[in-house]
């Protein structure tokens, strides 16, 4: 059988934690036949350390064939030792009266510190996915905080937006979400991002053609998309957890086993693609195999994508420049 590899996840003992550490140990992310040794850090609190312990304790309970081990920490220092793969979902959420840039400043310390822990001790062919938000800025200080790891290894999760874009084009056309191809969202992981169906079929057929309605697509998809996670927060009174760890598990197995030549959408740092800046860790269409991922290129890119691309990237750069102090 083969070598077990480390996963470390971060805020383990969150509600994403909760929904995600059973399924990777079951062996859904890496598959069926790959051990794994979960390391598993959450913040030095009592509380939090104690929960993580009774998560510890359900995950012996399911006895899980492909859980070679498990590792309970409070530093990340110790927690990255190894690390083959790197799920940082914990971060400070905004609490009341905080603003946007006590927001990123309290982050930015989390992901320079989870940043340099990571160069330090992990593998140096980490892969590395942040959840925790705001995700592509948190993904691009950890990355900037990493030096010796190369860039790349760095990602961000712009999964659950394009899964959310996905469901609402097969309940619009009444065809099964497995059907459609060649979906991608573009930017960042809010609700500026831009899920872009122009080039995406079903059965080779266009989806634009089929919808055939871009009223629909500016007023009614892109605004559902966008405001899911609130809407998830109405609805729920907790934020979207199930589905996060669903799309985190896709992120990861589509990184680590390939696509099979399918289109998928990653947040990863650009080389210049499309226009956007060196490093920007940006929502694009990715296909990958043999471990790597490959934006895909040479798409037309009309004027109201690129109006959409435009706003979100200010954005982004908005909050890059906010912690560019911090780096
Ligand atoms: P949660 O509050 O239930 O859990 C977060 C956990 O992280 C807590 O147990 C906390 O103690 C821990 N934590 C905080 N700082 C940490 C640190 N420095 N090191 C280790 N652990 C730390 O939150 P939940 O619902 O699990 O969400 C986690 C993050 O994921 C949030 O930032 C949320 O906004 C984000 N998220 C991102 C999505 C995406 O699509 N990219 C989708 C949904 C949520």
């Amino acid at each position: 059988s083969k070598t077990p590899v480390r996963v470390a996840v971060t805020g383990a003992a969150g509600q994403i934690g909760y929904a995600l550490l059973f399924r990777i140990a079951s062996g859904e992310m890496l598959g069926k036949d790959q051990p794994v040794i979960l390391q598993l850090l959450e913040i030095p609190d009592e509380k939090a350390q104690k929960a993580l312990a009774g998560v510890m304790m359900e995950l012996e309970d399911c006895a899980f064939p492909l859980l070679a081990g498990m590792e309970a920490h409070a530093d990340a220092m110790t927690a990255f030792k190894d690390t083959d793969y790197a799920l940082l979902v914990g971060a400070r959420p905004r609490g009341p009266g905080m603003e946007r840039a006590d927001l990123l400043a309290a982050n930015a310390q989390i992901f320079t510190a989870q940043g340099k822990a990571l160069n330090a001790v992990a593998s140096r062919n980490v892969k590395v996915l942040v959840v925790g938000n705001p995700a592509n800025t948190n993904a691009y200080i950890a990355m900037k905080s990493a030096p010796d790891l190369p860039a790349k290894n760095f990602t961000a999760m712009l999964r659950l937006d394009h899964n959310r874009a996905a469901s609402q084009i097969a309940i619009k056309t009444g065809k099964p979400v497995s059907a459609i191809r060649k979906l991608t969202v573009w930017g960042n992981h809010s609700p500026t991002m831009y899920a872009d169906y122009r080039f995406a079929t079903i059965d080779g057929a266009s989806v634009q053609a089929m919808i055939n309605d871009q009223d629909w697509n500016a007023n009614v998809f892109l605004p559902t998309v966008g405001k899911r996670g609130a809407a998830i927060i109405d609805a729920r009174g907790l934020s979207s957890a199930a589905s996060a760890a669903n799309a985190a598990i896709d992120h990861m197995r589509d990184w680590a086993l390939g696509t099979n030549g399918e289109w998928v959408t990653m947040g990863v740092p650009s080389n210049g693609e499309y226009g956007i800046p060196q490093d920007i860790v940006f929502g694009f269409p990715v296909t990958c195999e043999g471990g790597e991922y490959r934006i895909v290129e040479g798409l037309e890119i009309d004027a109201f994508s690129q109006t959409c691309i435009d706003k979100t990237l200010a954005e982004l750069q908005g909050e890059q420049d906010g912690v560019r102090h911090l780096l």
